[in-house]
Protein backbone atom coordinates (compact mmCIF):
# COMPACT_ATOMS: atom_id res chain seq x y z
CA UNK A 1 0.00 0.00 0.00
CA UNK A 2 1.41 3.34 -1.13
CA UNK A 3 1.50 6.04 1.62
CA UNK A 4 0.10 9.20 1.82
CA UNK A 5 2.15 12.52 2.41
CA UNK A 6 -0.03 15.17 3.91
CA UNK A 7 1.29 18.68 3.93
CA UNK A 8 -2.04 20.47 4.01
CA UNK A 9 -3.44 20.39 7.20
CA UNK A 10 -7.34 20.36 5.99
CA UNK A 11 -6.06 16.75 4.18
CA UNK A 12 -5.57 14.97 7.70
CA UNK A 13 -9.60 15.26 8.34
CA UNK A 14 -9.85 11.92 6.44
CA UNK A 15 -7.35 10.33 8.25
CA UNK A 16 -9.04 11.05 11.75
CA UNK A 17 -9.61 7.84 14.17
CA UNK A 18 -5.33 6.61 13.46
CA UNK A 19 -3.11 4.93 15.33
CA UNK A 20 -0.80 7.89 15.72
CA UNK A 21 2.90 8.44 16.23
CA UNK A 22 4.23 11.57 16.54
CA UNK A 23 7.64 12.32 15.93
CA UNK A 24 10.40 15.32 15.18
CA UNK A 25 12.16 13.05 12.02
CA UNK A 26 15.58 11.48 11.98
CA UNK A 27 13.86 8.69 12.32
CA UNK A 28 15.57 5.23 13.60
CA UNK A 29 14.54 1.63 13.84
CA UNK A 30 13.45 2.74 17.32
CA UNK A 31 10.73 4.72 15.59
CA UNK A 32 10.04 1.96 12.74
CA UNK A 33 8.94 -0.29 15.78
CA UNK A 34 6.53 2.11 17.18
CA UNK A 35 5.02 2.97 13.61
CA UNK A 36 5.39 -1.32 13.16
CA UNK A 37 2.87 -1.48 16.36
CA UNK A 38 0.70 1.43 14.89
CA UNK A 39 0.34 -0.10 11.28
CA UNK A 40 -0.36 -3.92 13.41
CA UNK A 41 -3.02 -2.51 15.54
CA UNK A 42 -5.81 -2.36 12.31
CA UNK A 43 -6.39 1.41 12.67
CA UNK A 44 -3.68 3.30 9.97
CA UNK A 45 -0.80 4.39 11.17
CA UNK A 46 -0.23 8.12 11.06
CA UNK A 47 3.50 9.48 11.93
CA UNK A 48 3.74 12.94 12.02
CA UNK A 49 7.31 14.84 11.64
CA UNK A 50 8.11 18.35 13.16
CA UNK A 51 10.79 19.44 15.08
CA UNK A 52 8.97 21.33 17.87
CA UNK A 53 11.03 24.61 18.56
CA UNK A 54 8.82 25.02 21.96
CA UNK A 55 10.01 22.04 23.83
CA UNK A 56 13.75 23.08 23.29
CA UNK A 57 15.72 25.77 25.58
CA UNK A 58 17.74 28.89 24.20
CA UNK A 59 21.14 26.23 24.57
CA UNK A 60 19.69 23.43 23.34
CA UNK A 61 20.46 21.92 19.75
CA UNK A 62 17.36 23.17 17.72
CA UNK A 63 19.16 24.39 14.84
CA UNK A 64 21.39 21.11 14.41
CA UNK A 65 18.84 18.42 15.21
CA UNK A 66 19.58 16.16 12.09
CA UNK A 67 16.04 16.56 9.35
CA UNK A 68 16.21 14.06 7.14
CA UNK A 69 13.15 13.96 5.45
CA UNK A 70 13.52 12.02 2.03
CA UNK A 71 15.17 8.96 4.74
CA UNK A 72 12.32 9.55 6.96
CA UNK A 73 9.56 8.61 4.52
CA UNK A 74 11.58 5.79 3.22
CA UNK A 75 11.60 4.28 6.84
CA UNK A 76 8.41 5.45 8.16
CA UNK A 77 6.71 3.34 4.68
CA UNK A 78 9.31 0.35 5.57
CA UNK A 79 7.48 0.03 8.75
CA UNK A 80 3.58 0.17 7.21
CA UNK A 81 2.42 3.71 7.65
CA UNK A 82 -0.19 4.97 5.73
CA UNK A 83 0.02 8.75 6.17
CA UNK A 84 3.13 11.27 7.03
CA UNK A 85 1.86 14.47 7.93
CA UNK A 86 4.28 17.63 8.30
CA UNK A 87 2.35 19.72 10.20
CA UNK A 88 3.78 23.96 9.75
CA UNK A 89 4.36 26.17 12.58
CA UNK A 90 1.59 28.04 11.17
CA UNK A 91 -1.07 24.66 11.56
CA UNK A 92 0.19 24.70 15.35
CA UNK A 93 0.92 27.71 16.41
CA UNK A 94 -1.49 29.79 14.02
CA UNK A 95 -0.57 32.62 16.68
CA UNK A 96 2.99 32.01 16.21
CA UNK A 97 5.91 31.05 18.26
CA UNK A 98 6.99 34.09 20.97
CA UNK A 99 3.05 33.46 21.67
CA UNK A 100 3.47 29.76 21.50
CA UNK A 101 6.70 30.54 23.75
CA UNK A 102 4.63 32.19 26.06
CA UNK A 103 1.58 30.07 26.55
CA UNK A 104 3.87 26.88 27.25
CA UNK A 105 5.19 28.55 30.23
CA UNK A 106 1.54 28.89 31.73
CA UNK A 107 0.63 25.25 31.05
CA UNK A 108 -0.77 23.43 33.96
CA UNK A 109 1.30 20.01 33.72
CA UNK A 110 0.44 16.56 35.01
CA UNK A 111 2.79 16.41 38.49
CA UNK A 112 5.04 13.77 37.16
CA UNK A 113 6.21 16.62 34.99
CA UNK A 114 7.39 18.69 37.15
CA UNK A 115 8.01 16.88 40.82
CA UNK A 116 10.43 13.94 40.06
CA UNK A 117 13.36 16.46 39.62
CA UNK A 118 14.80 14.17 36.47
CA UNK A 119 14.61 15.45 33.14
CA UNK A 120 11.97 18.18 34.49
CA UNK A 121 15.12 20.12 36.81
CA UNK A 122 17.99 19.58 34.09
CA UNK A 123 15.40 20.66 31.05
CA UNK A 124 13.11 23.40 32.64
CA UNK A 125 10.48 23.95 30.48
CA UNK A 126 10.77 21.00 28.36
CA UNK A 127 8.43 19.21 29.78
CA UNK A 128 5.73 22.20 28.68
CA UNK A 129 6.53 22.08 25.28
CA UNK A 130 6.29 18.25 24.94
CA UNK A 131 2.57 18.90 26.49
CA UNK A 132 1.92 21.61 24.40
CA UNK A 133 2.90 20.10 21.28
CA UNK A 134 1.48 17.30 21.89
CA UNK A 135 -2.10 18.32 22.47
CA UNK A 136 -2.28 20.41 19.48
CA UNK A 137 -1.08 17.08 17.28
CA UNK A 138 -3.89 15.35 19.01
CA UNK A 139 -6.60 18.46 18.18
CA UNK A 140 -5.75 18.16 15.20
CA UNK A 141 -4.97 14.50 14.22
CA UNK A 142 -7.77 13.25 16.58
CA UNK A 143 -6.34 9.64 16.80
CA UNK A 144 -7.80 7.02 18.87
CA UNK A 145 -4.49 5.19 19.77
CA UNK A 146 -1.23 7.23 19.95
CA UNK A 147 2.00 5.50 20.29
CA UNK A 148 5.30 6.67 22.56
CA UNK A 149 8.45 5.04 23.29
CA UNK A 150 9.63 3.47 26.85
CA UNK A 151 13.31 4.70 25.97
CA UNK A 152 11.99 8.87 26.62
CA UNK A 153 10.44 7.30 30.00
CA UNK A 154 9.69 10.12 31.66
CA UNK A 155 7.88 11.79 29.04
CA UNK A 156 5.95 8.50 28.11
CA UNK A 157 4.70 9.19 32.02
CA UNK A 158 3.89 12.69 31.28
CA UNK A 159 1.83 12.08 28.15
CA UNK A 160 -0.45 8.83 29.81
CA UNK A 161 -0.70 11.11 33.10
CA UNK A 162 -2.18 14.36 30.69
CA UNK A 163 -4.94 11.95 28.74
CA UNK A 164 -6.13 10.69 31.83
CA UNK A 165 -6.32 14.13 33.36
CA UNK A 166 -8.27 15.07 30.17
CA UNK A 167 -10.21 11.54 30.40
CA UNK A 168 -11.53 12.83 33.52
CA UNK A 169 -12.69 16.05 32.33
CA UNK A 170 -14.78 14.59 29.62
CA UNK A 171 -11.71 14.14 26.99
CA UNK A 172 -12.05 16.65 23.99
CA UNK A 173 -9.91 13.42 22.64
CA UNK A 174 -12.40 11.13 22.41
CA UNK A 175 -11.43 7.49 23.56
CA UNK A 176 -7.76 8.32 22.78
CA UNK A 177 -5.81 5.45 24.38
CA UNK A 178 -1.78 5.73 24.77
CA UNK A 179 0.46 2.33 24.12
CA UNK A 180 3.74 1.74 25.19
CA UNK A 181 6.43 0.64 22.58
CA UNK A 182 9.73 -0.93 23.83
CA UNK A 183 12.90 0.16 23.83
CA UNK A 184 15.07 -0.68 20.65
CA UNK A 185 18.74 -0.97 20.98
CA UNK A 186 21.49 -0.83 18.82
CA UNK A 187 23.42 -4.61 18.48
CA UNK A 188 25.73 -2.92 21.84
CA UNK A 189 22.84 -2.63 23.68
CA UNK A 190 23.12 1.65 23.30
CA UNK A 191 19.34 2.18 22.84
CA UNK A 192 18.25 3.96 19.98
CA UNK A 193 18.45 7.58 19.51
CA UNK A 194 18.35 10.37 16.76
CA UNK A 195 21.09 11.96 18.43
CA UNK A 196 23.39 8.75 18.59
CA UNK A 197 24.22 10.31 15.35
CA UNK A 198 26.21 12.77 17.33
CA UNK A 199 28.37 10.67 18.83
CA UNK A 200 32.41 9.43 17.65
CA UNK A 201 33.36 5.74 17.82
CA UNK A 202 34.83 6.79 20.90
CA UNK A 203 31.84 8.01 22.29
CA UNK A 204 29.90 5.58 21.52
CA UNK A 205 31.89 2.84 23.12
CA UNK A 206 31.60 4.98 26.67
CA UNK A 207 27.52 5.59 25.90
CA UNK A 208 27.56 1.90 26.05
CA UNK A 209 28.08 2.32 29.74
CA UNK A 210 24.41 3.42 30.16
CA UNK A 211 22.82 -0.03 29.51
CA UNK A 212 25.46 -1.68 31.53
CA UNK A 213 24.80 0.27 34.99
CA UNK A 214 20.76 -0.32 33.88
CA UNK A 215 22.13 -4.18 33.95
CA UNK A 216 24.10 -4.18 37.06
CA UNK A 217 21.52 -2.16 38.80
CA UNK A 218 19.10 -5.58 38.48
CA UNK A 219 21.54 -7.12 40.83
CA UNK A 220 20.41 -4.49 43.63
CA UNK A 221 18.13 -5.61 46.47
CA UNK A 222 18.15 -2.08 47.67
CA UNK A 223 17.30 1.46 45.68
CA UNK A 224 20.30 3.20 47.45
CA UNK A 225 22.40 0.10 46.22
CA UNK A 226 21.06 -0.04 42.70
CA UNK A 227 22.00 3.88 42.36
CA UNK A 228 25.40 3.70 43.93
CA UNK A 229 26.39 0.53 41.56
CA UNK A 230 24.83 2.59 38.67
CA UNK A 231 26.60 5.60 39.53
CA UNK A 232 30.04 3.56 39.83
CA UNK A 233 29.77 2.01 35.98
CA UNK A 234 28.56 5.12 34.71
CA UNK A 235 31.96 6.65 35.87
CA UNK A 236 34.05 3.51 35.12
CA UNK A 237 33.10 5.02 31.72
CA UNK A 238 33.90 8.26 31.81
CA UNK A 239 30.50 9.38 31.79
CA UNK A 240 29.27 12.63 33.36
CA UNK A 241 26.31 11.42 35.23
CA UNK A 242 23.00 13.56 35.66
CA UNK A 243 21.04 11.17 37.50
CA UNK A 244 21.16 7.30 38.25
CA UNK A 245 18.02 6.71 40.28
CA UNK A 246 15.54 4.25 41.02
CA UNK A 247 11.91 5.61 41.24
CA UNK A 248 8.65 4.51 41.33
CA UNK A 249 7.46 3.49 37.87
CA UNK A 250 4.37 5.56 38.04
CA UNK A 251 4.92 8.81 39.93
CA UNK A 252 8.76 8.50 39.50
CA UNK A 253 9.03 10.00 43.13
CA UNK A 254 12.34 8.03 45.58
CA UNK A 255 11.42 4.76 46.86
CA UNK A 256 12.60 3.35 50.12
CA UNK A 257 12.42 -0.22 48.78
CA UNK A 258 11.35 -2.68 45.82
CA UNK A 259 8.40 -4.20 47.05
CA UNK A 260 6.40 -2.59 44.28
CA UNK A 261 7.32 -1.57 40.46
CA UNK A 262 10.14 0.65 40.31
CA UNK A 263 12.06 2.17 37.06
CA UNK A 264 15.96 2.55 36.79
CA UNK A 265 16.45 5.76 34.92
CA UNK A 266 20.12 7.45 33.68
CA UNK A 267 20.98 10.64 32.47
CA UNK A 268 24.41 10.90 31.31
CA UNK A 269 26.45 13.51 29.84
CA UNK A 270 29.06 13.03 26.68
CA UNK A 271 31.22 15.97 25.01
CA UNK A 272 28.51 15.43 21.86
CA UNK A 273 25.32 14.75 23.48
CA UNK A 274 23.64 14.13 26.70
CA UNK A 275 21.87 10.45 26.87
CA UNK A 276 19.36 9.03 28.65
CA UNK A 277 18.03 5.75 29.32
CA UNK A 278 16.17 3.08 31.91
CA UNK A 279 14.25 -0.10 32.63
CA UNK A 280 12.03 -2.26 34.62
CA UNK A 281 13.64 -3.38 37.72
CA UNK A 282 12.47 -6.70 37.76
CA UNK A 283 12.95 -7.63 41.73
CA UNK A 284 10.16 -6.27 42.67
CA UNK A 285 7.54 -8.31 44.66
O1 LIG B 1 9.68 12.26 21.56
C1 LIG B 1 9.65 13.11 20.64
O2 LIG B 1 10.14 12.88 19.54
C2 LIG B 1 8.98 14.45 20.90
O3 LIG B 1 9.18 14.86 22.21
C3 LIG B 1 7.49 14.47 20.52
C4 LIG B 1 6.69 13.54 21.40
C5 LIG B 1 7.31 14.09 19.06
C6 LIG B 1 6.93 15.89 20.71
O4 LIG B 1 7.59 16.82 19.93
Amino acid sequence: MSMTIVRDVRDLDRWAGGAFVPTMGALHEGHGSLISIAAGSGLPAVVSIFVNPTQFAPHEDLDRYPRTPEADLELAARHGAAVCWFPSVEDLYPSGLDAARREAATLALPAVACEPALEDAIRPGHFAGVVQVVARLFDLCRPRRAIFGEKDFQQLRVIECMVEEELQRGSRWGDLSIVRGPTIREPGGLAMSSRNRYLSAQSRERALGLRRALQVAHAAQRPETAERLMRETLLAHELEVQYAVVRDAETLRPVSDLRRPTRALIAARLPEARLIDNSAMTIWR
